[in-house]
């Protein structure tokens, strides 16, 4: 079954040979032809070749759909408590994982998966029609392999994350953990994993840590990623370069030699504008990443202890607003940029043979994404 989208007033089409030196590739009086969850053309709604059905888009914005490179929706409970603390100037610390651990360990299966359906639903609406899921709050054999059996009921896209934190029955062990992590637990979570993710900062796990935990992933024939520089700086950043990570995640605080390293080594830096704007910290420069040629993405970090935001709009309005990027940036960023977190080039795109993942806004252009702060703007979407 064929679909004609057609009176496109602008198309995010993320190619840029569509049009000389545009980021976005935006094609004006565009359509688009759908195909069995394919792009099957793209071009001037004029010259649309005829299909099953059509959708007028009124002169809307169409855009690729979000790619969500970065979450972690498999948890219980809340800690709304602890957002509140830091509103009132607590620091953000690492510990409050271990708050969330307990309550996953806790649940049952079905009231996880319940808990990932409504937040996957809620991104949806949202606009982001890929989203990646990590495990990180079970931290047992067990628990880590239950998290990512249930996340891979909602996407290809999931990460082993069991080197979150260190969980309090090892805190005399760290090393036992890491024994635990990069044996019985990876073996039990590779199957259901696409990803290895870990979380190298003060308070988690040091750069050698690090080191040995992704490359027993990645012998596993896992990819990997890291959550770095969140804190503080660190050594997490050049790590990812080191290893030729297809990102690291956070980038807070980075260093010149860090930024240097990254767009040498075509390290995707994944910023994430929920966390400083739910645990106060300063945001990081968008600006400065992209004018030294790194790839940036935009990610929401959904998670109940730093991010609770499902929105990729929201993270494009802040990112826009306080950390200096355009909006064609930051849209490039949610969509295109999350795609090469990802190491996918069928998403994040809108040109024949890509994913037919597509949102039509409620807005005549993409800049309203940044303009309408908090203004639900998806009017529809599709997604295969
Ligand atoms: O990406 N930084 C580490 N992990 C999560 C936070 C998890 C939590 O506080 O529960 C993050 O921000
Ligand atoms: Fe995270």
């Amino acid at each position: 079954m064929s679909l004609l989208i057609t009176h496109i007033g602008e198309l995010v089409t993320n190619d840029p040979r569509e049009v000389d030196d545009d980021l976005l590739g935006v094609r004006t009086d565009a359509a688009v032809v759908v195909d069995d969850g394919t792009i099957a053309w793209v071009g001037e709604a004029a010259a649309a070749p005829a299909a099953d059905e059509r959708f007028d888009a009124e002169g809307r914005a169409v855009i690729p759909g979000f790619v969500d490179s970065h979450s972690h929706l498999v948890f219980a409970g809340d800690r709304s408590l602890e957002f509140q603390a830091r509103m009132a100037g607590e620091p953000y610390a690492a510990g409050g994982i271990r708050t969330t651990v307990a309550a996953t360990r806790a649940a049952t299966d079905d009231e996880l998966r319940a808990t990932v359906a409504r937040h996957v639903a809620e991104m949806r609406r949202q606009g982001t029609t890929t989203v990646e899921i990590k495990s990180g709050y079970g931290l047992t054999v067990d628990d880590e392999a239950r998290s990512l059996r249930i996340a891979r009921e909602l996407t290809d896209e999931t990460t082993f994350l069991g080197a979150h934190v260190v969980p309090a029955e090892y805190a005399d062990d760290p090393a036992g953990y890491v024994d635990l992590v990069t044996g019985p637990m990876l073996d039990a979570a590779a199957p259901y994993a696409r990803w290895i993710d870990v979380f190298c900062e003060r308070g988690a796990f040091d750069a050698d840590q690090a080191r040995t935990i992704l490359r027993a992933g990645m012998a596993q024939g896992l990819r990997g990623r890291l959550h770095a520089n969140q804190l503080g700086e660190g050594p997490g950043a050049q790590l990812a370069a080191e290893l030729g990570l297809a990102a690291v995640d956070h980038c807070t605080y980075l260093t010149d030699h860090d930024v240097h390293a990254l767009r040498d080594a075509g390290t995707v830096a994944t910023l994430l504008p929920g966390v400083e704007f739910s645990t106060k910290q300063p945001y990081p420069s968008g600006r400065r990443l992209v004018d030294a040629g790194v790839t940036v993405a935009l990610a929401s970090d959904c998670n109940p202890g730093s991010s609770f935001t499902s929105s990729l709009p929201f993270c494009i309005a802040v990112a826009v607003r306080e950390m200096g990027m355009t909006p064609a940036e930051a849209l490039w960023a949610a969509t295109a940029g999350g795609a090469r977190a990802l190491g996918r080039t069928d998403i994040g795109v809108l040109v024949p043979g890509a994913r037919a993942d597509l949102v039509v806004l409620d807005a005549p252009t993409h800049v309203h994404l940044a303009y309408r702060p908090g203004v639900p703007l998806v009017s529809r979407a599709w997604y295969s």
